[in-house]
């Protein structure tokens, strides 16, 4: 079977494999780690493996390289990636702060290591409203999720501007399909990744992380949930959950680039230890001082 050769090469190797909530659940079951964004961050930060296998989109095995360099970081499949990270460029943000000197960077992990690099600060989905708290007296661009961003400035009042980013998954959910779900499941909680509209976002009753929303659904008495997350989420929430009841949003909760990673892919990487990702010592020592910065404040 796959699943033992993987299990083979890894220890060969002294690889780990991490992989993120929105993966097959295929992938979820052979990985040593399945997390959200900050987990996995957390884990290549202190992870004793020579090899990391990212299964997630490339932004996330450049984040991991940025917090572990001396460690071979593979990406099962090269074109993985997030096409919100590619909402904003280096250039742009650069010609931003020429032209607005006071405002404070803050990053959302979602982005490539040059954007971090000039950035004050990263977070995640699961500690932006902390950390954005330790700036609220400051002037802050948000970049580049202007949902996630809508979202913390309804709730504490900041001064953030936002950028035009968005991820495509969650920003297509609308009110409507919400109002439908419910009527459908009269009794289900509604659990939302901030990732989607402000005027979504408002009609749930949890808003928080890939994580966040497991932990709440979990640890909740409740016993049905719509969720407005990815689908991948379907998986572990079951696993932790089997007597509950989950009914996704919509069936477009399914984001391609996530799907794109399959065993046979795990397997290769392992074995041929492709694609290894780089960055440029001069960007990454950069991109480095903002998730520190992020570790540190969470
Ligand atoms: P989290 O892993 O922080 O929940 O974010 C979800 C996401 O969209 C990752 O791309
Ligand atoms: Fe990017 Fe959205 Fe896919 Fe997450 S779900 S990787 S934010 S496109």
């Amino acid at each position: 079977m796959i699943q033992d050769d993987i299990r083979r090469l890894k220890i060969e190797k002294n690889a780990v494999i991490l992989a993120h909530y929105y993966q097959d659940a295929a992938v979820q079951d052979i990985a040593d780690f399945v997390g959200d964004s900050l987990e996995l961050s957390k884990i290549a930060a202190q992870t004793e493996a020579e090899i990391i296998v990212f299964c997630g989109v490339n932004f996330m095995a450049e984040t991991a390289k940025i917090l572990s360099p001396k460690k071979k970081v593979l990406l099962p499949v090269k074109e993985a990636k997030c096409p919100m990270a590619m909402m904003i460029s280096a250039d742009q943000l650069k010609q931003y702060k020429q032209a607005h000197p006071d405002r404070k960077i803050v990053c959302y992990v979602n982005s490539y290591a040059d954007v971090k690099a000039l950035s004050d600060v990263c977070v995640t989905s699961s500690n932006a409203e902390k950390i954005l708290a330790a700036f609220g007296n400051e002037k802050v661009l948000y970049i580049p999720d202007k949902n996630l961003g809508r979202y913390l400035k309804y709730k504490y009042g900041y001064d953030i501007e936002l950028w035009p980013g968005f991820c495509c998954i969650h920003n297509r959910l609308r009110t409507s399909l919400v109002r439908e779900a419910k009527a459908k499941h009269p009794e289900a909680l509604f659990l939302v990744h901030p990732e989607a509209p402000l005027e979504v976002v408002k009609l749930a009753d949890y808003v928080g992380s890939t994580r966040g929303i497991i932990a709440y659904a979990t640890a909740s008495p409740a016993q049905e949930f719509i969720i407005g997350t990815e689908k991948g989420i379907l998986h572990p929430l079951q696993k932790a959950n089997p007597g509950k009841k989950f009914h996704i949003l919509t069936p477009d909760l399914a984001c391609f680039d996530m799907k794109l990673t399959t065993l046979d892919d795990v397997y290769h990487a392992l074995r041929d230890e492709t694609f290894e990702i780089t960055v440029p010592e001069e960007i990454r020592k950069e991109a480095y001082r903002s998730l520190a910065k992020m570790l540190e404040m969470s």
